[in-house]
């Protein structure tokens, strides 16, 4: 029904943002309250009572609803966000994903050491952004406890790159 439902919201744009990739563009879900709420609440349900201290979001599609959902859960929300953005002290890693590369960064205190993490994301591609987010919560001594995404690119094999962090990988549409 959700699955469904965030399928027929999304809009394909060919050749964006360059020729070849076939863009799942999300903004056509902001504009439904009823069903960005609705994928909230599935988040929620899917990943039942299992310890999370901190929702991590990737800048900047990560944001808009990693903060809800760390809201709704009652715990911290923790920023991941591309080279140079962030104010104090950072950790960083370089990346590649289907269109690209990428530097993201993270505050040094962020969360405390042993921290159980959730890694969010609207959309799971190459796997190449949450790995680098994974590899810079482990070096800061946190620990990934699972990723949830809006929409997983299923050929793109992401997933069975991301596994061996944390088989809970939850994704509201393949
Ligand atoms: C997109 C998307 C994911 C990433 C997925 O972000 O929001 O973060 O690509 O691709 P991957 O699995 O191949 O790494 P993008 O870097 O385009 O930035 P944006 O969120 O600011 O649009
Ligand atoms: N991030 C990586 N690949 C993408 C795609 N095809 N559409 C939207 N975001 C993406």
């Amino acid at each position: 029904m959700i699955e469904q439902q965030i399928k027929a919201a999304i809009r394909d744009i060919p050749d964006f943002p360059k020729p070849g990739i076939v863009f799942k563009d999300i903004t056509t879900i902001l504009k439904d309250h009823a069903l960005c709420e609705s994928i909230v609440n599935a988040f929620i349900e899917r990943l039942g009572n299992k310890q999370i201290d901190a929702v991590a979001g990737i800048e900047s599609r990560g944001f808009l609803f990693g903060l809800t959902l760390a809201n709704q859960l009652g715990v911290p929300f923790v920023p991941i966000r591309k080279a140079g953005k962030l104010p104090y002290s950072v950790k960083q890693k370089k990346y590649d994903l289907e269109y690209g590369s990428a530097v993201i960064e993270m505050h040094t205190d962020a969360f405390e050491p042993g921290a159980h993490i959730l890694l969010h994301d609207d959309l799971l591609a190459t796997g190449g952004t949450v790995m680098a987010a994974s590899e810079l919560i482990h070096d800061m001594g946190g620990h990934v406890c699972g990723f949830t995404f809006i929409v997983e690119l299923g050929f793109l094999g992401g997933r069975e790159k991301i596994v061996p962090v944390s088989d809970e990988v939850i994704a509201l549409a393949v």
